[in-house]
């Protein structure tokens, strides 16, 4: 089985001196393709800052994180992640239709407004009547 996520002796300290946050310490982990994983621990264990590092969205201190075999600062990677974060909220100044084109294109796909996929997704969703609606 190939690994599709591996991290190793990952450190993430927030602040210095005294007052220093060591919120990973020394984290060594693999993930094989197909495995289902959970993270589990209690609050402040570390585990939004771990998800944050292999999104790219905090730095690690030290140790190195790869997905895909691509080390996480390559942004390239993000495209194959999906993520669903805790408290997600979308851009208020967009309609329904918009925020379908706007996330379709961060995910590298050619959509535009009148693409028949549009309609397809708020369908799914049962949000057909939010198409033109902020
Ligand atoms: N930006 C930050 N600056 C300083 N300390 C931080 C920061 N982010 C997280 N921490 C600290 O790092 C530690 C790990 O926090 P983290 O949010 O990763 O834990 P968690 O396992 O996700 O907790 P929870 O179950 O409450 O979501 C905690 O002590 C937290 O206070
Ligand atoms: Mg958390």
């Amino acid at each position: 089985m190939s690994e599709i996520i591996l991290i190793e002796n990952l450190s993430k300290y927030f602040g210095k001196g005294s007052t220093q946050v060591k919120a990973l310490d020394d984290v060594t982990l693999s993930i094989s393709e197909g495995m289902i994983y959970g993270l589990l621990g209690p609050n402040g264990a570390g585990k939004t800052t771990l998800i944050k590092v292999l999104l790219g969205i905090v730095f690690p201190t030290k140790g190195t994180a790869k997905i895909f075999n691509q080390d996480v600062s390559n942004y390239e990677v993000r495209k194959k992640i999906g993520y669903l974060p805790e408290n997600h909220k979308f851009p208020n100044y967009l309609t329904g239709e918009e925020v379908i084109v706007y996330f379709s294109k961060l995910s590298g796909f050619e959509i535009n407004k009148n693409s028949p996929k549009i309609s397809e997704v708020l369908k799914m969703v049962n949000m057909e009547k939010w198409r033109k609606t902020k």
